[in-house]
């Protein structure tokens, strides 16, 4: 009887305890750019229909690029989603990020939105369509550290595998520059990375922007054992666990990555900001 009621109890709190926990918001990281357009300006209609034909295209495989209305009015945009993602998985993360963009950066001419797997991007310059742009580099490390008894064989595998990674995604068609690959440490864990460029970089200026971004790693995930740089153009990702085979979605939450901090580093115009968000668990 005494046990019945004390589970009755436990169940109660425990249902308590999962409804307290905030729902993970879709974007990891986001960024709004200064420069506004007004309501009902002719920019805000041609966003707009800009963002719902991208929500409703069902030719999009994995990269697109698109614009909608005339000079100087124009928005241009692109996504782009994780190499290993199905399609149809890939255009409803673009329909989510299309409808939650504008939420996030209300009013701005120009916008990054990046989730797990999908980032979607617009602006009112044109250059985002051709243009390398490995500024703003988004970062993201993982706060388990690695012991530093591992850690010269941590690195040297870490970076021997990226350099791989970074000559096969260069090496990628106009439909899609990826790699990922697996390292054991020796004695210690298996590093799995992921290598991505927009496909329609050309091989060097995917290979100087993946390079950007391994160089960024020993500024914001050292000895970490994970971290992810996330560029306009490029993103590289480590951890100690497989992250990149797509399969169906488990019936439960997956088993998300630690929380992490969240750095953005933005340069632009001489000036340079920076500022850290703390992460909720994915
Ligand atoms: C984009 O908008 C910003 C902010 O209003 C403006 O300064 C810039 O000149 C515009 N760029 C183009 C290419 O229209
Ligand atoms: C631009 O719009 C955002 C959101 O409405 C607002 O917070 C910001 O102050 C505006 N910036 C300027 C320069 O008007
Ligand atoms: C935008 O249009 C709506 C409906 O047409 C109107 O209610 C609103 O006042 C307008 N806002 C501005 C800033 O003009
Ligand atoms: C613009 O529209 C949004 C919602 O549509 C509203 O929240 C905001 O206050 C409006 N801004 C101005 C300056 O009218
Ligand atoms: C993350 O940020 C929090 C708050 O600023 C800080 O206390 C914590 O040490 C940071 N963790 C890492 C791994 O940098
Ligand atoms: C690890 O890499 C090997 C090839 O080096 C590959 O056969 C294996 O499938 C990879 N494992 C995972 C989980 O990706």
């Amino acid at each position: 009887m005494a046990s019945s009621r004390l589970l009755f109890l436990l169940s109660a709190i425990l249902i308590l305890i999962v409804q307290a926990i905030p729902q993970p918001t879709f974007f990891i990281l986001q960024f709004c750019f200064d420069g506004n357009y007004t309501n009902n300006s002719t920019y805000e209609k041609n966003l707009n229909q800009l963002l719902s034909s991208l929500s409703s295209n069902t030719k999009i495989d994995r990269f697109f690029k698109s614009s909608y209305g005339q000079k100087p009015n124009e928005v241009y945009a692109t996504v782009l989603c994780r190499g290993d993602l199905k399609p149809d998985v890939c255009r409803t993360l673009i329909k989510k990020s299309t409808e939650l963009i504008t939420q996030i950066c209300p009013n701005r001419k120009e916008a990054i939105g990046i989730s797990d797997t999908c980032m979607l991007r617009y602006s009112n310059r044109s250059s985002i369509l051709n243009t390398m742009e490995i500024n703003p580099q988004i970062v993201q490390a993982n706060q388990f550290t690695v012991p530093s008894i591992y850690l010269n064989g941590f690195n040297d595998a870490l970076r021997t595998l990226f350099r791989k990674l970074k000559s096969t995604a260069a090496a990628g068609d106009s439909l899609l520059k990826y790699a990922t690959g697996n390292v054991t440490v020796p004695d210690f864990k298996t590093i799995y990375e992921l290598v991505q460029c927009t496909p329609d970089l050309s091989y060097q200026d995917c290979n100087d922007c993946v390079d950007s971004a391994i160089n960024q790693i020993a500024y914001c995930c050292d000895a970490r054992e994970g971290g992810r740089i996330v560029s306009p153009s490029c993103t590289i990702r480590f951890e100690v666990y497989s992250f990149f085979e797509y399969t169906a979605p488990p019936p439960g939450p997956p088993p998300g990555p630690p929380p992490t901090n969240i750095t953005i580093t933005s340069k632009g115009n001489g000036s340079s900001k920076s500022r850290t968000v703390i992460n909720q668990r994915e």
